[in-house]
């Protein structure tokens, strides 16, 4: 992801930069007089529209900032009709970005190596920061708490295009390391977010609980109330990234709930409170969800056994975001403000969680469970 040189401080490489914990954050002290009047960035974004861009277009409007999108006009397409729309495609498809000029780049569509590889070499001479938007898949071992420094996962073949669960990871690792060889460490800002969820969220692995706990009776909750989970909110990742352009903040970083300070019974407690369900909460321990297989992508999303392969997936460090300045709002603000966004959409888009377990799996599994405790 790119940022932008040009911002409210006047500010240069020698002008006073601070590394917390591996990221560079500007701290200039230059007397006021030297301060460059503010000006509005020009920020290009790559992919505005999907889930995550429109929040970090809004974040960034509302602050006063000029938006520029790049996407194929296939997804939400008549959603910014006052922004310059440039259409094109990532893949052999980046003739509108060509002789266009940006302050920084905000990339939320890169996916495939060769296509960050593509956008980052285009714009690393015409923008001056890249902020390229990765995942805490791109880690190696799951199996422990990470950090920033944790070893990256690898693929055997570089060259593999197609995005599956295996090579997401590995992949969006690669595409990491393109931007920073094209653009450098000095100009590029990659951000790590967790699940990401909120208002908007297609994915629905979040929404799923507060959604499920909202048609009440017995639901099944998996482990305990005092297993970890993360997550990030929408609204707090556009609006770090905006931040990250302003205040041209350097550096890799987990975004995420702070590692402890959300659990499975947090996640009850907000899905009760925003419902105001008639529920019945069933725990059902580990092993057995273990031995039914419905891990969390396979219907528990978000959860992870504490003890199992992907623990670490809820114990990620994000103290080096915190310190830059991220700012988590209460998860029962998410929690309503994802009910109440639910609430606005159609009933062919509501009629079936697109996560989670279904009704007749859940069904079952908690049959299973009270013959096994009966
Ligand atoms: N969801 C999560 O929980 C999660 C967690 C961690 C990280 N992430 C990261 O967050 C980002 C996903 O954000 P998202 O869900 O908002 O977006 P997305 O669905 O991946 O991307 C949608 C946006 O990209 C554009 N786009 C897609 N393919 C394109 C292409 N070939 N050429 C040009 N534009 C293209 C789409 O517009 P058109 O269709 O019109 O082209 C749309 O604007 C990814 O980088 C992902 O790795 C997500």
């Amino acid at each position: 992801m790119n940022n932008d040189r040009r911002r409210f401080l006047k500010t240069s490489l020698l002008g006073g930069a601070a590394v917390v914990g591996g990221c560079t954050i500007d701290v200039s002290t230059e007397p006021e007089e030297n301060v460059e009047p503010w000006r509005p960035l020009r920020i290009l974004i790559l992919g505005g529209t999907g889930f995550i861009g429109p929040h970090m277009v809004r974040e960034a409007l509302r602050r006063g900032h000029e938006v520029s999108l790049f996407n194929r006009g296939r997804t939400n397409n008549e959603m910014f009709p006052d922004l310059e729309l440039l259409v094109g495609d990532r893949n052999n498809g980046l003739e509108a970005l060509e002789g266009g000029s940006w302050d920084v780049v905000v990339d939320n569509s890169g996916y495939v190596p060769r296509h960050v590889d593509d956008s980052a070499r285009l714009l690393a001479p015409i923008v001056s920061h890249y902020l390229y938007i990765s995942t805490i898949s791109v880690y190696g071992d799951f199996s422990k708490p990470i950090d920033e420094d944790t070893a990256l996962g690898t693929m055997e073949d570089e060259t593999v295009e197609e995005v599956t669960g295996e090579s997401y990871g590995p992949m969006k690792a690669l595409c990491e390391k393109r931007v920073l060889s094209q653009v450098g460490g000095d100009r590029t800002t990659i951000l790590r977010p967790t699940y990401i969820c909120g208002p908007g969220d297609r994915t629905d692995r979040y929404t799923y609980w507060p959604v499920r706990t909202m048609r009440g009776g017995e639901m099944l909750w998996p482990g305990t109330p005092e297993d970890e989970i993360q997550i990030i909110d929408v609204r707090d990742l556009a609006n770090f990234t905006v931040d990250c352009l302003e205040q041209k903040i350097i550096g890799t970083f987990n975004t995420v709930t702070p590692a402890g300070s959300f659990k499975m019974g947090d996640l009850l407690e907000d899905s009760l409170a925003v419902t105001a369900a008639d529920l019945m909460p069933t725990w059902v321990d580990t092993d057995f969800i273990t031995a039914q297989d419905v891990g969390a992508e396979g219907g528990l999303p978000i959860w992870e056994s504490p003890a199992g392969e992907a623990a670490g997936l809820a114990k990620v460090d994000g103290s080096r975001a915190a310190a830059a300045g991220l700012r988590n709002r209460p998860t029962r603000e998410t929690a309503r403000d994802t009910i109440s966004w639910w609430k606005t959409l159609p009933l062919e888009r509501t009629e079936k969680l697109r996560a989670g377990l279904g009704v007749e799996k859940e069904a079952d599994m908690l049959q299973k469970w009270h013959e096994k405790n009966a």
